[in-house]
Protein backbone atom coordinates (compact mmCIF):
# COMPACT_ATOMS: atom_id res chain seq x y z
CA UNK A 1 0.00 0.00 0.00
CA UNK A 2 2.90 2.74 1.15
CA UNK A 3 5.07 1.26 -1.63
CA UNK A 4 2.09 1.89 -4.28
CA UNK A 5 1.13 5.51 -2.73
CA UNK A 6 4.50 6.61 -2.94
CA UNK A 7 5.18 5.51 -6.70
CA UNK A 8 1.95 6.73 -7.69
CA UNK A 9 2.59 10.26 -6.23
CA UNK A 10 6.20 10.35 -8.19
CA UNK A 11 4.87 9.14 -11.00
CA UNK A 12 2.02 12.26 -11.04
CA UNK A 13 4.32 14.88 -10.06
CA UNK A 14 6.61 13.39 -13.40
CA UNK A 15 3.05 13.46 -15.27
CA UNK A 16 2.16 17.18 -14.20
CA UNK A 17 5.53 18.18 -15.16
CA UNK A 18 5.64 16.51 -18.50
CA UNK A 19 2.54 18.02 -19.45
CA UNK A 20 2.33 21.26 -17.57
CA UNK A 21 5.87 21.72 -19.67
CA UNK A 22 4.54 20.68 -22.92
CA UNK A 23 1.11 22.65 -22.21
CA UNK A 24 3.71 26.00 -22.70
CA UNK A 25 4.09 26.66 -18.82
CA UNK A 26 8.04 26.71 -18.37
CA UNK A 27 7.33 30.08 -16.49
CA UNK A 28 5.68 28.20 -13.94
CA UNK A 29 7.39 24.80 -13.68
CA UNK A 30 10.98 26.94 -14.48
CA UNK A 31 10.46 29.95 -12.14
CA UNK A 32 7.53 29.81 -9.84
CA UNK A 33 8.01 26.52 -8.90
CA UNK A 34 11.82 27.13 -7.67
CA UNK A 35 10.94 30.21 -5.76
CA UNK A 36 7.73 28.36 -3.93
CA UNK A 37 10.49 25.36 -3.47
CA UNK A 38 13.40 27.86 -1.60
CA UNK A 39 11.60 29.66 0.16
CA UNK A 40 9.89 26.25 1.92
CA UNK A 41 12.98 24.79 2.10
CA UNK A 42 14.47 27.80 3.82
CA UNK A 43 11.14 28.67 6.12
CA UNK A 44 10.55 25.28 6.91
CA UNK A 45 14.68 23.87 7.55
CA UNK A 46 14.46 27.35 10.18
CA UNK A 47 11.17 26.48 11.77
CA UNK A 48 12.37 23.06 12.50
CA UNK A 49 15.68 24.39 13.71
CA UNK A 50 13.80 27.18 16.45
CA UNK A 51 11.67 24.25 17.53
CA UNK A 52 14.58 21.87 18.25
CA UNK A 53 16.64 24.82 19.68
CA UNK A 54 13.57 25.81 22.11
CA UNK A 55 12.74 22.26 23.47
CA UNK A 56 13.49 21.81 27.37
CA UNK A 57 15.88 19.40 27.87
CA UNK A 58 15.81 19.23 31.58
CA UNK A 59 18.56 16.14 31.64
CA UNK A 60 21.59 14.59 30.27
CA UNK A 61 20.25 11.88 27.76
CA UNK A 62 23.51 11.02 25.65
CA UNK A 63 23.31 8.07 24.04
CA UNK A 64 26.18 5.84 25.90
CA UNK A 65 28.16 2.87 24.51
CA UNK A 66 30.42 1.85 26.26
CA UNK A 67 32.43 2.46 30.02
CA UNK A 68 32.31 6.23 30.82
CA UNK A 69 34.30 7.95 32.59
CA UNK A 70 35.28 6.56 36.14
CA UNK A 71 38.52 5.89 38.86
CA UNK A 72 41.41 6.40 37.45
CA UNK A 73 42.50 2.78 36.96
CA UNK A 74 39.20 1.75 34.98
CA UNK A 75 39.44 2.61 30.94
CA UNK A 76 37.35 5.20 29.77
CA UNK A 77 35.55 4.80 26.09
CA UNK A 78 36.01 8.28 25.50
CA UNK A 79 34.24 8.10 21.85
CA UNK A 80 31.23 5.79 22.93
CA UNK A 81 30.78 8.06 26.35
CA UNK A 82 32.44 11.55 26.00
CA UNK A 83 32.66 13.08 29.48
CA UNK A 84 33.82 16.75 27.57
CA UNK A 85 33.04 18.97 25.01
CA UNK A 86 35.87 18.05 23.13
CA UNK A 87 35.08 14.25 22.69
CA UNK A 88 31.65 14.92 21.73
CA UNK A 89 32.85 17.05 18.94
CA UNK A 90 35.53 14.20 17.72
CA UNK A 91 32.25 11.89 17.97
CA UNK A 92 30.42 14.12 15.98
CA UNK A 93 32.77 14.52 13.56
CA UNK A 94 33.33 10.50 12.86
CA UNK A 95 29.59 10.10 12.73
CA UNK A 96 28.43 12.94 10.50
CA UNK A 97 31.48 12.01 8.23
CA UNK A 98 31.62 8.20 8.48
CA UNK A 99 28.10 7.06 9.88
CA UNK A 100 30.05 5.51 12.64
CA UNK A 101 27.32 3.89 14.26
CA UNK A 102 25.63 2.60 11.62
CA UNK A 103 29.41 0.86 10.94
CA UNK A 104 28.43 -0.66 14.39
CA UNK A 105 25.44 -1.70 13.47
CA UNK A 106 24.47 -5.55 13.87
CA UNK A 107 21.78 -7.27 12.92
CA UNK A 108 20.35 -10.67 14.34
CA UNK A 109 18.99 -13.97 12.64
CA UNK A 110 17.22 -17.05 13.58
CA UNK A 111 19.29 -19.79 11.30
CA UNK A 112 19.07 -23.46 10.86
CA UNK A 113 19.80 -24.69 14.53
CA UNK A 114 17.56 -23.02 15.76
CA UNK A 115 20.31 -20.58 16.54
CA UNK A 116 20.52 -17.23 16.68
CA UNK A 117 22.88 -14.99 14.30
CA UNK A 118 24.69 -12.09 14.88
CA UNK A 119 26.36 -10.63 11.78
CA UNK A 120 27.80 -7.24 11.40
CA UNK A 121 25.74 -5.26 9.14
CA UNK A 122 28.02 -3.29 6.54
CA UNK A 123 26.19 -3.52 3.60
CA UNK A 124 23.40 -0.97 4.65
CA UNK A 125 26.31 1.48 6.01
CA UNK A 126 28.29 1.00 2.89
CA UNK A 127 25.46 1.95 0.96
CA UNK A 128 24.01 4.69 2.79
CA UNK A 129 27.65 6.06 3.51
CA UNK A 130 28.45 6.14 -0.72
CA UNK A 131 24.77 7.37 -1.58
CA UNK A 132 25.41 10.68 0.76
CA UNK A 133 28.74 11.19 -0.68
CA UNK A 134 27.45 10.79 -4.50
CA UNK A 135 24.81 13.26 -3.81
CA UNK A 136 27.30 16.13 -2.06
CA UNK A 137 29.31 15.61 -5.00
CA UNK A 138 26.34 15.51 -7.24
CA UNK A 139 25.37 19.00 -5.30
CA UNK A 140 28.59 20.14 -5.88
CA UNK A 141 28.82 19.78 -9.38
CA UNK A 142 25.67 21.54 -9.94
CA UNK A 143 26.87 24.73 -8.23
CA UNK A 144 28.07 25.72 -12.07
CA UNK A 145 24.91 26.47 -12.63
CA UNK A 146 24.69 28.82 -9.99
CA UNK A 147 27.67 30.45 -10.35
CA UNK A 148 29.71 32.78 -12.19
CA UNK A 149 32.52 32.56 -12.57
CA UNK A 150 32.44 28.83 -11.35
CA UNK A 151 35.00 28.22 -8.51
CA UNK A 152 37.66 25.91 -9.28
CA UNK A 153 36.73 23.58 -6.36
CA UNK A 154 33.89 22.77 -8.56
CA UNK A 155 35.64 22.04 -11.52
CA UNK A 156 37.93 20.09 -9.22
CA UNK A 157 35.68 17.72 -8.46
CA UNK A 158 33.74 17.23 -11.86
CA UNK A 159 37.50 16.29 -13.39
CA UNK A 160 37.88 13.97 -10.45
CA UNK A 161 34.32 12.37 -10.94
CA UNK A 162 34.73 12.25 -14.73
CA UNK A 163 38.55 10.34 -14.58
CA UNK A 164 37.52 7.08 -16.28
CA UNK A 165 36.79 9.36 -19.31
CA UNK A 166 34.42 6.96 -20.59
CA UNK A 167 31.58 8.01 -22.94
CA UNK A 168 30.87 11.52 -24.65
CA UNK A 169 29.75 13.68 -22.32
CA UNK A 170 31.98 11.90 -20.04
CA UNK A 171 30.40 9.69 -17.33
CA UNK A 172 30.60 10.73 -14.00
CA UNK A 173 30.95 7.93 -11.45
CA UNK A 174 28.74 9.97 -9.05
CA UNK A 175 25.78 9.58 -11.23
CA UNK A 176 26.26 5.48 -11.35
CA UNK A 177 26.81 5.02 -7.61
CA UNK A 178 23.68 7.16 -6.78
CA UNK A 179 21.36 5.33 -9.09
CA UNK A 180 23.08 2.01 -7.72
CA UNK A 181 22.93 2.98 -4.13
CA UNK A 182 19.71 4.52 -4.19
CA UNK A 183 18.45 1.52 -5.98
CA UNK A 184 20.06 -0.76 -3.17
CA UNK A 185 18.37 1.07 -0.29
CA UNK A 186 15.15 0.89 -2.10
CA UNK A 187 15.31 -2.92 -2.55
CA UNK A 188 16.73 -3.87 0.37
CA UNK A 189 13.20 -2.55 2.29
CA UNK A 190 11.07 -3.96 -0.44
CA UNK A 191 12.84 -7.19 0.57
CA UNK A 192 13.40 -7.67 3.95
CA UNK A 193 10.43 -8.85 5.89
CA UNK A 194 11.32 -6.94 8.95
CA UNK A 195 12.68 -3.53 7.18
CA UNK A 196 9.39 -3.57 4.91
CA UNK A 197 6.88 -3.99 7.66
CA UNK A 198 8.15 -1.17 9.75
CA UNK A 199 8.51 1.00 6.79
CA UNK A 200 5.84 3.58 5.55
CA UNK A 201 4.79 6.08 2.41
CA UNK A 202 7.46 8.27 3.79
CA UNK A 203 10.21 5.84 4.31
CA UNK A 204 9.73 5.04 0.44
CA UNK A 205 8.74 8.53 -1.06
CA UNK A 206 11.92 9.83 -0.80
CA UNK A 207 13.83 7.15 -2.37
CA UNK A 208 11.33 7.09 -5.72
CA UNK A 209 11.92 10.44 -6.00
CA UNK A 210 15.58 10.47 -5.95
CA UNK A 211 15.84 7.69 -8.32
CA UNK A 212 13.30 9.68 -10.85
CA UNK A 213 15.83 12.84 -9.91
CA UNK A 214 18.59 10.78 -10.72
CA UNK A 215 16.91 9.44 -14.20
CA UNK A 216 15.62 12.44 -15.28
CA UNK A 217 19.14 14.45 -14.47
CA UNK A 218 20.75 11.12 -16.58
CA UNK A 219 18.63 11.70 -19.18
CA UNK A 220 19.46 15.27 -19.43
CA UNK A 221 22.81 14.92 -19.53
CA UNK A 222 23.23 11.83 -21.69
CA UNK A 223 20.57 11.25 -23.53
CA UNK A 224 18.38 14.33 -24.70
CA UNK A 225 21.49 16.42 -24.50
CA UNK A 226 19.82 19.72 -22.76
CA UNK A 227 21.32 23.38 -23.79
CA UNK A 228 23.66 24.13 -21.02
CA UNK A 229 23.53 27.85 -22.17
CA UNK A 230 20.29 28.67 -21.74
CA UNK A 231 20.00 26.13 -18.46
CA UNK A 232 21.97 28.52 -17.10
CA UNK A 233 20.54 31.72 -18.11
CA UNK A 234 17.23 30.61 -16.37
CA UNK A 235 19.46 29.21 -12.86
CA UNK A 236 21.26 32.28 -13.05
CA UNK A 237 18.31 34.69 -13.58
CA UNK A 238 16.65 33.04 -10.64
CA UNK A 239 19.39 33.57 -8.07
CA UNK A 240 19.81 37.18 -9.14
CA UNK A 241 16.31 37.74 -8.50
CA UNK A 242 15.79 38.61 -12.39
CA UNK A 243 13.93 35.28 -13.61
CA UNK A 244 14.35 34.56 -17.41
CA UNK A 245 12.72 31.52 -19.37
CA UNK A 246 14.83 30.71 -22.28
CA UNK A 247 13.10 29.13 -25.32
CA UNK A 248 14.22 25.66 -26.54
CA UNK A 249 15.13 23.61 -23.19
CA UNK A 250 13.37 19.93 -23.03
CA UNK A 251 10.65 18.90 -21.35
CA UNK A 252 13.41 16.09 -19.32
CA UNK A 253 14.60 19.57 -17.96
CA UNK A 254 11.37 20.78 -16.62
CA UNK A 255 10.16 17.67 -15.02
CA UNK A 256 13.88 17.08 -13.29
CA UNK A 257 13.59 20.49 -11.98
CA UNK A 258 9.97 19.88 -10.63
CA UNK A 259 11.03 16.89 -8.76
CA UNK A 260 14.04 18.44 -7.61
CA UNK A 261 11.40 21.21 -6.54
CA UNK A 262 8.98 18.76 -4.49
CA UNK A 263 12.23 17.35 -2.48
CA UNK A 264 13.29 20.57 -1.48
CA UNK A 265 10.15 21.81 -0.60
CA UNK A 266 9.14 18.47 1.41
CA UNK A 267 12.62 18.03 2.97
CA UNK A 268 12.06 20.41 6.13
CA UNK A 269 8.80 18.54 7.09
CA UNK A 270 10.65 15.40 6.39
CA UNK A 271 12.80 12.81 7.77
CA UNK A 272 15.38 14.13 5.77
CA UNK A 273 15.45 16.25 8.43
CA UNK A 274 17.73 14.06 9.99
CA UNK A 275 20.31 16.57 8.40
CA UNK A 276 20.21 18.99 10.54
CA UNK A 277 18.95 17.09 13.42
CA UNK A 278 22.08 15.13 14.20
CA UNK A 279 23.67 18.41 15.60
CA UNK A 280 20.77 19.60 17.86
CA UNK A 281 20.32 15.86 19.26
CA UNK A 282 20.71 15.79 22.92
CA UNK A 283 21.77 12.07 22.56
CA UNK A 284 24.64 13.20 20.66
CA UNK A 285 26.06 16.27 21.49
CA UNK A 286 25.98 16.70 25.28
CA UNK A 287 29.03 15.23 26.96
CA UNK A 288 28.09 12.60 29.69
CA UNK A 289 29.57 14.38 32.86
CA UNK A 290 26.35 12.96 35.15
CA UNK A 291 28.42 12.59 37.85
CA UNK A 292 31.15 14.78 37.76
CA UNK A 293 29.05 18.09 37.49
CA UNK A 294 25.88 19.46 38.96
CA UNK A 295 23.43 19.71 36.51
CA UNK A 296 21.01 22.64 37.89
CA UNK A 297 17.81 23.51 35.40
CA UNK A 298 18.30 26.78 33.66
CA UNK A 299 14.73 27.51 34.57
CA UNK A 300 14.89 26.70 38.11
CA UNK A 301 13.16 29.68 40.30
CA UNK A 302 13.42 29.86 44.20
CA UNK A 303 10.80 27.60 45.33
CA UNK A 304 9.24 27.18 49.38
CA UNK A 305 10.30 23.88 50.36
CA UNK A 306 9.18 21.79 53.63
CA UNK A 307 11.95 20.13 55.21
CA UNK A 308 11.55 16.93 56.77
CA UNK A 309 12.97 18.62 59.81
CA UNK A 310 9.98 21.10 59.45
CA UNK A 311 7.85 18.53 58.83
CA UNK A 312 9.12 16.67 61.94
CA UNK A 313 8.10 19.80 64.27
CA UNK A 314 5.09 20.07 62.95
CA UNK A 315 3.80 15.92 63.59
CA UNK A 316 6.27 14.85 65.90
CA UNK A 317 3.64 14.56 68.40
CA UNK A 318 1.43 12.67 66.32
CA UNK A 319 4.03 10.60 64.78
CA UNK A 320 5.53 9.34 68.49
CA UNK A 321 1.40 8.64 69.48
CA UNK A 322 1.45 6.58 66.18
CA UNK A 323 4.70 4.80 66.94
CA UNK A 324 6.86 6.01 64.08
CA UNK A 325 10.10 6.75 64.73
CA UNK A 326 11.33 10.11 64.57
CA UNK A 327 15.05 12.30 65.10
CA UNK A 328 14.41 14.54 68.02
CA UNK A 329 12.63 13.55 70.79
CA UNK A 330 9.62 15.85 72.15
CA UNK A 331 11.45 17.96 74.88
CA UNK A 332 10.51 17.88 78.34
CA UNK A 333 7.63 20.29 79.39
C1 LIG B 1 18.61 17.35 -5.24
C2 LIG B 1 19.19 17.99 -6.21
C3 LIG B 1 19.61 17.38 -7.52
C4 LIG B 1 20.03 16.12 -7.82
C5 LIG B 1 20.15 14.92 -6.88
C6 LIG B 1 20.31 16.07 -9.23
C7 LIG B 1 20.79 14.96 -9.91
C8 LIG B 1 21.26 14.99 -11.19
C9 LIG B 1 21.96 13.91 -11.82
C10 LIG B 1 22.29 12.58 -11.18
C11 LIG B 1 22.30 14.33 -13.07
C12 LIG B 1 23.08 13.52 -14.12
C13 LIG B 1 24.34 14.23 -14.57
C14 LIG B 1 25.14 14.86 -13.48
O1 LIG B 1 25.34 14.25 -12.43
O2 LIG B 1 25.53 16.04 -13.67
C15 LIG B 1 21.78 15.65 -13.24
C16 LIG B 1 21.94 16.41 -14.37
C17 LIG B 1 21.42 17.68 -14.54
N1 LIG B 1 20.76 18.41 -13.60
FE1 LIG B 1 20.39 17.85 -11.73
N2 LIG B 1 20.06 17.31 -9.77
C18 LIG B 1 19.64 18.15 -8.76
C19 LIG B 1 19.29 19.45 -8.87
C20 LIG B 1 19.26 20.17 -10.05
C21 LIG B 1 18.88 21.54 -10.15
C22 LIG B 1 18.40 22.46 -9.00
C23 LIG B 1 19.01 21.89 -11.45
C24 LIG B 1 18.72 23.25 -11.99
C25 LIG B 1 19.36 23.77 -12.91
C26 LIG B 1 19.51 20.73 -12.16
C27 LIG B 1 19.80 20.68 -13.52
C28 LIG B 1 20.45 19.62 -14.16
C29 LIG B 1 20.92 19.66 -15.52
C30 LIG B 1 20.78 20.82 -16.50
C31 LIG B 1 21.55 18.44 -15.75
C32 LIG B 1 22.27 18.01 -17.03
C33 LIG B 1 23.73 18.29 -16.78
C34 LIG B 1 24.63 18.09 -17.98
O3 LIG B 1 24.13 17.97 -19.09
O4 LIG B 1 25.85 18.06 -17.74
N3 LIG B 1 19.63 19.70 -11.28
N4 LIG B 1 21.15 16.04 -12.09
Amino acid sequence: MGIKFSLAVVVALVLAALFGARAGGHLFFGVIVPYIAILLFLGGVVYRVLQWARSPVPFRIPTTAGQQKSLPWIPHSKLDNPSTRGQVVVRMILEVLLFRSLFRNTKYEMQKGPRFYYQWEKWLWLAGLAFHYCFLVILIRHLRFFTEPVPFFVHGVERLDALFQVGLPGIYISDLVFIVTVTYLLVRRLIIPQVRYISLPQDYFPLFLLLAIGVTGILTRYFTKVDLIKVKQLTMGIITFRPVVPEGIGVIFFIHLFLVGALFAWFPFSKLMHAGGVFLSPTRNLPNDNRIRRHINPWNYPVKVHTYAEYEDHFREKMIEAGLPVEKQLEES
